[in-house]
């Protein structure tokens, strides 16, 4: 028998929306076709922007879109991308393909998609490639009033108020495809570039989030918060879950048990990552004014077999739908220190949450995580500890189980728990507690996410195979649950409190005290 406990009265405060974030970049099919089908097009759209994609990001609650890349950004000059649209000036889009980028889609057109998903906008600038005054004049471009240069510029293309951009992104990768700098270096880049950011909005400040490390890289998280935590809001952390080897990663559909345990092992080191960046951050920056932002995380397999290698095109599993959802469970209990999370990429690019091809649209196993994920957008962390049995491969383990929960305001508790065995369902015996005391359960409910094979996907001729159903047989007593979740299942719970007790507004505890699930600090 498994346990969870849920201890209501001890939290490590808000999950920040923006963990629900995403990512599109100028890469492959990701803006071009998945996003952007342009005004002509015969596929429904809204001021060229696809109608069955905005409709589909809405559904799951998108709070923040990141543009436009990606290595992609240190090499984009917006100024390409606005103005009449047969007047802007192709690029040959280096990183990804060598193919021509006609600039259809630039600074207005995102902002109309932002506007269209009801997001905020995360913008990445050009500090590899671009100089200080392009990136100042591009804030002012956007934020800055009409009688500001800039600002008259964007009147004149059609939008004389300016937009809100919550947060801008200095660089990208700047130790790798953003300029290959070293760290001491970038720290001073970024202090240099970040002087000139303007702050024109009092009602809506932008947020400046540092180029940060990617994976157990610790040295440039250390060097920076050591260099520049004092001008940043974030920094950020880039992690991506490869099966195999970098060179040769492995197929995204066709794969075995073996493959399958791995890919859920290394999806689960996010959370070391995550840890080890947040103790050298700890060092430098005890209150933790500094957010960690996790602005490129998912799968990444080898390309669908004929598609272009340098599109990045994979196809979506159950296998990424368990890895979205303990990545998430990793954000939601590391809320003190993770401000934004952002899976990589929305549409027709590696973990997408979308898939396009021509007229046509299937949402993956990924989307439907989202989905069910929704629910924890700006509630209340809240404890749990989980005793569960070993997934044991070849001689390596991991946890059976794997869970986050919150609170709403309204102090419904939302349980999330993933089962990552393949083969064995688990029966789970759930109590819930405030502190000492039991908390009484009035009624719950659940929804469950699973398909027949570990390797089900979602097809143009199969596009429901993997999808969200409602889980019955939930036993409720007092303040316990029994509830049994199918084997390789996302299920996410719904517990009512007896008295309707509404959501707590302050975390109680300390942070560090507060259990995160097994393996949790404290
Ligand atoms: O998401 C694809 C690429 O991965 C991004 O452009 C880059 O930042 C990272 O290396």
């Amino acid at each position: 028998m498994h346990t969870i406990r849920v201890d209501v009265g001890a939290s490590k405060g808000r999950i920040a929306e923006a963990i629900y974030g995403h990512f599109a970049e100028h890469l492959g099919r990701g803006i071009y076709e998945g996003i952007w089908v342009g005004p002509q097009s015969s596929i429904p759209h809204i001021d060229g922007i696809r109608t069955d994609v905005v409709e589909a990001l809405k559904a799951i609650k998108v709070p923040v879109i990141r543009w436009p890349g990606g290595c992609f950004a240190d090499e984009y000059h917006w100024k390409d991308g606005i103005g009449p649209v047969e007047e802007r000036r192709a690029m040959v889009n280096r990183h990804w393909g060598q193919v021509l980028d006609d600039n259809h889609f630039g600074t207005h057109e995102f902002f109309r998609l932002c506007e269209l998903v009801g997001c905020e906008a995360y913008v990445a600038g050009n500090v590899g490639s671009g100089t200080v005054q392009e990136m100042t004049e591009w804030v002012e471009y956007m934020t800055g009033p009409e009688t500001s240069p800039m600002g008259a510029l964007r009147a004149r293309n059609g939008h004389p108020d300016p937009w809100a951009v919550k947060f801008f992104g200095v660089g990208n990768e700047s130790w790798g495809c953003g300029g290959n700098m070293r760290p001491e270096y970038y720290a001073d880049v970024y202090r240099r570039y970040q002087t000139f950011l303007p702050q024109y909005r009092s009602d809506h400040r932008m947020q400046k989030i540092a180029s940060g490390s990617h994976d157990g890289d610790m040295d440039w998280t250390e060097v920076l918060m050591r260099e520049a935590a004092a001008q940043m809001d974030g920094l950020s952390l880039h992690y991506y879950t490869i099966p195999s080897t970098w060179e040769h990663k492995g197929s995204a559909t066709n794969f075995g048990l073996e493959e399958w345990f791995t890919t859920l092992k290394k999806a689960l080191v996010l959370e070391d990552w995550i840890q080890m960046h947040g103790e050298v951050m700890d060092r430098y920056d005890p209150t933790r004014t500094v957010g960690l932002v996790v602005d490129e995380w998912g799968t990444w397999y080898d390309v669908e077999p004929g598609t272009h290698p340098g599109f990045l095109y994979q196809q979506n599993t159950l296998r990424d739908a368990l890895v979205a959802a303990v990545s998430l469970n990793i954000f939601n209990n590391h809320c003190d220190r993770v401000m934004m999370a952002n899976l990589a990429q929305t549409v027709n690019v590696l973990q997408a949450l979308i898939l396009t091809q021509g007229a046509a649209m299937i949402t993956t196993p990924t989307y439907q995580v989202f989905r069910l994920y929704a629910v924890h957008q700006g509630n209340r962390q809240v404890a749990t500890k989980i005793s569960t049995r070993d997934y044991s491969v070849g001689g390596e383990a991991i946890d059976q189980l794997h869970a986050s929960a919150s609170q709403d305001a309204g102090g419904v508790v939302h349980l999330s728990v993933v089962n990552l065995h393949p083969q064995k369902a688990a029966s789970i015996q759930i109590s819930m507690h405030q502190g000492d005391a039991p908390w009484g359960i009035a009624e719950a409910s659940a929804e469950v996410l699973s398909a027949p094979e570990i390797t089900s996907k979602n097809t143009w001729d199969t596009p429901n195979q993997v999808r969200i159903q409602p889980l019955t047989g939930i036993g409720v007593r007092e303040n316990w649950l029994d509830v049994t979740l199918p084997a390789k299942s996302v299920v996410e719970l719904r517990v009512v409190p007896m008295a309707a007790a509404p959501g707590h507004d302050e975390p109680s505890g300390s942070r560090h005290q507060v259990g995160a699930g097994k393996g949790g600090k404290g």
